[in-house]
């Protein structure tokens, strides 16, 4: 809640005008008053443009500042708000500056805090400053020494690097010496103190070093850590391998904490996590928290090379780290997965997200590129668009030069640019030059936002065989701003004959063909390519695997897409086929709703039954491939294709498909769950978990069609399931279902999980997609009753994002209605969380931005509410930003 409010622009960068060669910093840990004290060897840059040195602060009670061991005299400094100033520093010099801070008070959870008794810090992107005074700026980079005194019961004691000592006071307290080899900057300093237990292994290094491997944990957690040290094995061998990027450290920690405002943080050999993101066991896990573990554990792991050995010179670059961190856990992801359809499984998953969420970002009044040009607060882009669109781009590049030219830039970036702090164009460039390659048009996907349509059009040539594809890109135009420019678009291809066979590829100049999938470089505003030898009536198949993050629009008769649902040679393709097929119905749907009038059997719902049925018992593959394409569309990817959202009559539209074909096959459904059942004890492994998410699958179309006995399956499966997975799906597919004992059921969870968070958060979750059923109290009233249970803490991130942001974002039922008891909701809890945490306000904020998009009466209400919060005039900068740009950013 910093004072001020001022935008901030890429363009006004500038370097700093000194350098921080050592920072040693001694903290004395007490709850409410922790003294810090911070010794800083400074030395003026040369070429910087004024001597003054500007120290970011926030909340911090200056006890005493020196300058060279004498006390500072008040004419050497100005104090600002968030800033100190020393007005002349032209020679190397030391200063001392000691400031009191109080983490009990800190319910930002950014800086210093506290969560159940433990210190916890989260620096990035600019928590440092509410430490102590620091450039607290990513390109100030500094070698780090640190002393931790702590009460006796602080029984842990860690900080970044190697341990030098630890021990006890003289008066009883406890002490510990941590040293940082490496250079970083203020956002990846963390220290950890407190009541821990580890889980800890040695292993040995590619290059027979030894190094120490840590996963703390609170007492009475150890016993779900072993997951977490599995996948930070495998992620330690897969960087050694495939890039040859070893760990530099002796010692490399994770520690696990509930209070978190995000997923988890890189620090430089100690890396903190929300406990959602380590903790593991068959009973507090889902096979879906498995493999976002191990890639949360990945992702942060990945950092130590993309992030902490090169850092972000400024804000601006974020993606430059995240983008490319994103991509490599997802590579690493992949590759722990032994078949190519599981890969595609994995793919489709995050294609969708980035669908579901990426692209009405980038279609929204938040709108920015990959590389912003301006932020106001910087923690409100930490965004879908610079991590997953950033992921994607960073892809593209392996798409364009392959993995060998892809690894050969990425080594050389390393090469180019270790222990210092790069840029999106430092990146750019090494992967240019690295395969003599130029990326000058490429750029364009860091500086222009929107996401680019592609459409397409195929021509035929029956006499000469040749077939001609058409594409031409259109760009999202920004209100005033200039027409954007063509962009290099990478456009994987293939073509099926009559029999559903990929051709061999030859374009008209080629001497012979070219392989089955090619990747075209769509480079201007229209473009067109002529195949010969296509000799029998050919179907495209576009954007294979997802070439680039673009919306392709490809005119596809619905039997062209029966057709590539049933044969296309790329499973991703086939899925998005099919995808289409289902849109197509729940339109439909949505149609004879709207016009009350029901077109029988000539409706597309009866060609999307057959090929539902088809790729169902399509044993060629996998059940998690089948599970994953059959899935129904989700209600964010009908709004996506819809101009005016209306988000009750989706619900109902797939509440109904959903339901048709529950009762329209029967008996092939539960055949299927038959066929997936697995005995004996869990385990996750891919194959297993296939098998659970079809069964699973199966049951929800069972359940939504009023089968008594799958009703009947989904309780005993909440009741006996010998694992969280059966056990959540049993109670999701009953509540979500509306089925009258879905109340019962919910209340069963609440009682029993409340105690365990882990398992508090997903009943939650669930409880705020509940579908209600006859005589239930408004959802609303029930999500005001929920935040009154003992076990609920608006404090807590996690407890917050599980019950109102799912409730909000994911659209519960009854959130957006014409009384505006759901908005009202929303204004209450937002306003009283922006008093303690902005970040997570300002998350929570984002839910209406869109509000233009919703029918009318629905939008002006979502105006209403944006305004409410707006006129506010204690609002934080992060809240702030995101409820004005809703409002008044032009779109
Ligand atoms: N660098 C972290 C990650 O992606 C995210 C931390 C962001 N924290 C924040 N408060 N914005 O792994
Ligand atoms: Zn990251």
């Amino acid at each position: 809640m910093a004072a001020n409010s001022t935008v901030i622009y890429r363009k006004d960068y500038t370097p700093p005008s000194h350098n921080i060669d050592s920072v040693n910093l001694v903290f004395d840990l007490i709850p409410t008053k922790t003294r810090v004290t911070s010794t800083l060897k400074i030395t003026p840059r040369p070429g910087r443009r004024s001597d003054a040195l500007e120290l970011n602060g926030e909340n911090l009670r200056i006890d005493s500042i020196r300058i060279n061991g004498e006390p500072a005299l008040s004419d050497q400094y100005d104090m600002f708000p968030g800033r100190l100033v020393f007005r002349s520093i032209a020679k190397p010099t030391e200063i001392e500056i000691v400031t009191t801070i109080n983490p009990q008070e800190n319910l930002q959870l950014s800086g210093l805090y506290m969560s159940k008794g433990n210190f916890i810090t989260q620096c990035e992107a600019e928590g440092f400053r509410r430490i102590t005074y620091f450039p607290d700026r990513p390109d100030v980079l500094s070698k780090y020494s640190v002393e931790l005194h702590a009460p006796k019961d602080c029984k842990v004691l860690l900080s970044n690097g190697n341990l030098i000592e630890e021990g006890e006071l003289p008066d009883g307290r406890r002490y510990a010496k941590w040293e940082d080899p490496f250079l970083k900057p203020s956002y990846l300093f963390a220290l950890v103190a407190g009541d821990f237990v580890a889980n800890e292994e040695s292993i040995t290094l590619a290059d027979k070093r030894q190094a120490l491997l840590q996963v703390w944990v609170e007492p009475g957690n150890d016993n779900k850590t072993a997951h977490a040290m599995e996948s930070l094995k495998k992620a330690i061998k897969w960087d050694e391998k495939k890039y040859g990027l070893e760990l530099d450290l002796d010692r490399f920690m994770i520690v696990a904490t509930d209070d978190f405002n995000m997923g988890a943080m890189e620090n430089k050999g100690l890396n903190i996590f929300n406990s959602r993101c380590v903790l593991a066991d068959e009973n507090v896990a889902t096979d879906t928290d498995f493999t976002q573990i191990q890639a949360t554990i990945g992702h942060e792991y990945f950092h130590n090379w993309t992030g902490d050995r090169v850092t972000c010179r400024d804000w601006f670059q974020l993606s430059l780290k995240e983008g490319l961190t994103v991509f490599r856990e997802q590579e690493f992801s992949g590759d722990q997965l032994a078949t190519e359809s599981a890969k595609v499984v994995q793919r489709l998953k995050n294609v969708r997200a980035l669908k579901a969420f990426q692209f009405p970002e980038d279609a929204g009044p938040m709108a920015h590129p990959v590389r912003p040009e301006s932020y106001t607060e910087i923690n409100n882009f930490y965004t879908m668009t610079v991590y997953e669109k950033g992921a994607e781009v960073v892809r593209m590049y392996q798409t364009l030069f392959g993995e060998e030219g892809f690894k050969k830039g990425l080594q050389e970036y390393i090469r180019r640019h270790d222990g210092s702090a790069a840029t999106c164009d430092d990146f750019l460039n090494a992967m240019a030059d690295a395969n003599n390659a130029d990326l000058s048009q490429f750029a364009l996907w860091y500086s222009q936002a929107g996401t680019p349509r592609v459409s397409i059009k195929t021509e035929w040539n029956e006499q000469r065989n040749e077939l001609t594809v058409r594409a031409r890109q259109v760009l999202r135009t920004f209100p005033g701003q200039p027409k954007p420019k063509p962009m290099l678009i990478p456009l994987a291809i293939g073509i099926l004959d009559d029999k559903g066979k990929d051709v061999p590829l030859q374009l008209v100049d080629e001497t012979e063909p070219q392989g089955t999938t090619r990747v075209l470089r769509l480079t201007q505003e229209e473009q067109s390519w002529t195949f010969t030898n296509i000799i029998r009536q050919p179907t495209l198949s576009v954007g294979r695997g997802f070439s680039a993050p673009v919306i392709f629009d490809i005119d596809y008769s619905r039997d062209q897409l029966i057709f590539l649902a049933k044969n296309d040679s790329d499973l991703f393709n086939r899925a998005i086929a099919f995808e289409k097929l289902s849109l197509i119905a729940v339109d439909t749907l949505m149609n004879e709703m709207r016009t009350q009038k029901n077109d029988s059997n000539l409706s597309p719902m009866t060609s999307y039954l057959t090929t539902f049925q088809e790729i169902l018992e399509d044993d060629s593959l996998s059940p998690a491939y089948r599970a994953e394409v059959l899935k129904l569309p989700s209600e964010t990817a009908v709004a996506e294709q819809s101009i005016i959202v209306e988000p009750e009559l989706i619900r109902s539209a797939l509440a109904l498909m959903q339901k048709k074909i529950g009762q329209r096959l029967t008996s092939t459904l539960e055949k299927w769950m038959k066929l997936c059942e697995t005995i004996g004890p869990y385990k996750c492994t891919p194959e297993l978990a296939g098998k659970r998410a079809l069964r699973h699958l199966m049951l929800e179309y069972l359940v939504a069609s009023g089968n008594v006995k799958a009703v009947q399956q989904a309780r005993t499966l909440f009741d006996k399931g010998n694992n969280l997975t059966d056990k959540l799906s049993g109670l999701r597919t009953i509540a979500l279902s509306g089925t009258p004992i879905g109340r019962e059921l919910i209340q069963t969870a609440v009682r029993a999980w409340s105690n365990e968070p882990l398992l508090f958060n997903k009943v939650l979750q669930i409880y705020a997609l509940a579908r209600p059923s006859k005589g239930d109290i408004p959802t609303v009233e029930k999500m005001r009753q929920m935040m009154f249970n003992q076990a609920f803490d608006i404090k807590n991130p996690n407890n917050v994002f599980s019950l109102l942001r799912t409730f909000f974002q994911n659209g519960g039922p009854e959130f957006h209605t014409l009384d505006g008891t759901g908005y009202q909701l929303w204004i209450d809890t937002v306003l009283e969380i922006d008093k303690f945490n902005p970040q997570v306000a300002a998350r929570l904020g984002r839910a209406l931005e869109n509000w233009r998009r919703y029918e009318p009466n629905l939008a002006s209400m979502m105006y209403k509410a944006l305004s409410y919060v707006s006129a506010q005039n204690n609002l934080s900068n992060d809240l702030r930003e995101i409820v004005d740009k809703a409002l008044y950013e032009p779109v």
